[in-house]
């Protein structure tokens, strides 16, 4: 069992992770051996060695994408941006979180504290945080730079509410990203921080406006839309058939919501922040559930867009389970976080398991 250091450090503010991460070993990159694959994979039309990455957050900025890509990870995820400055949630941001079981859809009651361990699942709360486009966008632009052969980066991004409306600020958000030549695209539809209980994504003719908005905006890049667990086949179906011919690309999941309390039981992100979103081990029954529902949907619908299966991969068997149930791809970032040798891992199982074949 792994006990390498996080590295994103849940004790310091966010500011501070952004100025002086990242840390642990994706804070020295140099004589990494990466495996390299017999042969290479498309996704979206990119060459990518392994469809194996961090998803949105955990990469603050251009110093955590080079680390990432130093350490094999090839799909990487520059972290959520938007068309304004926007002040991250006070400490604490991240706990662990210990579930009794598995967790539910149903926003359960869980312990969180400080004490992680391994499988970790943890409680995130930032409020999707972000600097002003004149500070991000040089840094995406650098970072973009920063991909090796067969590596990219995916430009994340969200509108923000009283911006006018919604969609044309998800519209200018994406034309922001793409200037710094983001290869791929992803509209972030799932935030549960931001205050309201009903997620974005849910609201099927506002999804429709917004791909719409960017796809006009934005016309010759992939997009891609982060999505959240959908309990109902039937509200997936309603949403893909309204824009499964417009968009690339699903991403999904983002967390599950909860209720993280302390021992004593009272909430343990502060008295205003009753939940927060949960992620790592604890979500990894609703990744694949909602992965196979969606590419039995895109089957069935004969759809073409490609999905990202995201939530609580942390090992081989975790990424070969989301690739069998339909995932073009595969992201960790509680995963990755506590363990930056994921993807050497994923690769060294992968690729002696080929030549064994
Ligand atoms: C520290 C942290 C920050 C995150 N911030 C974002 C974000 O800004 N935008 C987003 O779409 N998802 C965000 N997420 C959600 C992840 O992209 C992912 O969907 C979720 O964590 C489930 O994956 P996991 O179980 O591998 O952690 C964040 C996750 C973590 C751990």
């Amino acid at each position: 069992m792994n006990n390498l250091p996080p590295f994103y450090d849940p004790l310091l503010s966010y500011e501070d992770n952004y100025h002086q991460g990242p840390f642990g070993q994706f804070s020295h990159n140099d004589h990494l051996t990466i495996p390299m694959p017999p042969v290479i994979n498309y996704f979206a039309g990119l060459a990518v060695n392994l469809p194996f990455g961090i998803p949105a957050g955990p990469l603050l900025n251009a110093n955590y994408v080079k680390a990432a890509f130093a350490h094999g990870f090839d799909l990487c995820v520059y972290k959520t941006v938007r068309t304004t400055l926007h002040k991250s949630h006070p400490l604490p941001n991240v706990l662990a979180i210990h579930p009794q079981g598995r967790l539910s859809a149903n926003i359960d009651t869980v312990l969180a504290d400080t004490h992680y361990t391994q499988p970790v699942s943890i409680t995130n709360s930032f409020g999707v945080p972000s600097f002003t486009p004149d500070i991000w966008q040089e840094d995406m632009a650098d970072a973009v730079s920063a991909a090796g052969k067969g590596q990219c980066v995916i430009g994340s991004f969200q509108g923000t509410q009283g911006q006018g409306e919604i969609a044309k600020d998800y519209a200018l958000a994406a034309c922001l990203v793409a200037e710094t030549k983001a290869p791929i695209l992803e509209a972030n539809l799932s935030c549960p921080n931001e205050g309201v209980h009903k997620l974005l994504c849910f609201d099927v003719d506002q999804v429709e406006r917004i791909a719409n908005e960017i796809k006009n905006a934005v016309p010759d890049r992939p997009l891609f839309l982060k999505l959240a667990y959908f309990t109902d086949d039937a509200a997936l179906k309603r949403l893909l058939q309204k824009i499964g011919h417009i968009i690339d690309g699903i991403s999904t999941i983002n967390t599950l919501s909860a209720r993280p309390v302390n021992a004593q039981g009272q909430p343990a992100l502060g008295k205003n922040r009753p939940e927060g979103g949960v992620c790592g081990d604890a979500i990894r029954w609703a990744s694949i559930d909602m992965v196979s529902r969606l590419a039995k949907l895109r089957d069935n619908m004969e759809l073409k867009f490609l999905i990202i299966g995201v939530g609580g991969v942390s090992t081989f068997d975790h990424y070969q389970q989301l690739r069998a149930v339909g995932a073009d791809a595969v992201m960790s970032a509680t995963g990755a976080m506590w363990n930056p040798n994921l993807a050497i891992d994923i690769k060294n199982r992968l690729y002696a398991d080929a030549k064994t074949d």
